[in-house]
């Protein structure tokens, strides 16, 4: 049988319904059973897909080659240094010339328009794998972790979740239009600066009026917790942003780091802490080091190493679930 999904771009949230996205996590669930099972049957054999990374990965690249080939299909990936894209061949030239070759693209970039460009241009499916805008691969995994971590029959508008941070980037974007389509109860905490642009808060309140999401937008940490299931957070200075962003972000998002007193104060009994990745939690990575000397935060930027460090922490079951909601996506278009 056709998958209802069968040929569709995976590009953002709102091209699809709230069934569909509920669907493609279902999906996702049945294929990580049968994987831990030993029993995966392989849907996707001898299909070919196009990974083009204009930013750097680990989780979405490892998620979406390991998800092929054990699929049965093969990738070939593509970064600017060792393609053509953009500097000598625009980006439907590139979608007309990947299609005659392969099944799917994926894409992570800069802007959303980009992708959409690729997709119009492009005769086979094309896959977000990030945007600055957008991160809805991200958004099948997140859901389906916090459903495997809440009372068993739980639906995916009884979730309740808070994301402290930089909520104008892809991942703020993203959760709290992903939570207005699914009716979810979405807080967002952040300085009003570093809010969603007004259109994603608009558009995010049109599909809350469908869905019966609650959403609140607010620069108090308290409020935004208040009986919040799970804490998301994302890093302070996104890529693409340049470097001496990095201390005025952490002059205003100090208030919004992710620590136990944090997660204490939700009231809820059994919160939950979330994380896309990388994360800065410790002295570990250059970055982290550098702007931990410069700032005093040496514990951690936007989550405390104490929190990343205990079992309230489920970001590395995000992390594996994005091989499950990738493989779902793949299956689901190209089956
Ligand atoms: N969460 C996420 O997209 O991770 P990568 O940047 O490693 O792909
Ligand atoms: N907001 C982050 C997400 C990384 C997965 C970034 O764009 O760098």
């Amino acid at each position: 049988m056709t998958s209802p999904l069968h040929g569709r771009d995976f590009l953002k949230e709102v091209d699809f319904t709230a069934d569909e996205l509920g669907a493609l996590i279902d999906l996702a669930v049945d294929l990580k059973a049968q994987r831990r099972q030993r029993e995966e049957v392989q849907r996707l054999q001898g299909r070919l897909i196009a990974l083009i990374f204009e930013k750097t990965s680990t989780r979405t690249r490892c998620a979406f080659e390991v998800g092929a080939y054990e699929q049965g299909a093969h990738v070939t990936y593509l970064d600017p240094s060792s393609s053509q894209l953009g500097r000598k061949e625009s980006v439907a030239d590139t979608a007309r010339v990947l299609s005659r070759m392969y099944d799917a693209i994926e894409f992570r970039g800069s802007a959303q328009s980009t992708i959409e460009q690729l997709a119009q241009f492009a005769d086979v499916p094309v896959y977000n794998g990030l945007t600055d805008e957008w991160h809805p691969t991200q958004m099948l995994a997140d859901f389906m972790t916090m459903r495997e971590h809440s009372p068993a029959g739980t639906a995916f508008n009884e979730l309740s979740y808070a994301y402290l941070g930089d909520a104008r980037s892809n991942m703020g974007n993203s959760l709290l239009v992903m939570g207005a389509i699914m009716g979810a109860d979405v807080r967002i905490a952040a300085p009003r600066d570093l809010w969603p642009a007004d259109e994603v808060q608009e558009l995010a309140r049109t599909h809350a009026a469908i869905s019966g999401a609650r959403l609140t937008l607010s620069e108090s940490v308290d409020e935004a917790v208040a009986g919040a299931a799970f804490v998301h957070t994302d890093v302070w200075v996104s890529m693409g942003e340049p470097a001496d962003v990095w201390d005025d972000r952490v002059r205003l998002l100090r208030p919004y780091r992710v620590t136990a007193d944090v997660l204490k104060s939700t009231g809820h009994a059994d919160t939950r802490f979330m994380h896309c990745l990388p994360a800065f939690h410790d002295m570990e990575t250059t970055v982290g080091r550098d702007v931990a000397e410069r700032s005093g935060l040496r514990d951690g930027l936007e989550v405390t190493s104490e929190v990343f460090d205990s079992p309230a922490n489920v970001a590395l079951d995000q992390a594996e679930n994005r091989l499950h909601t990738i493989k779902a996506v793949m299956v689901a278009t190209l089956d």
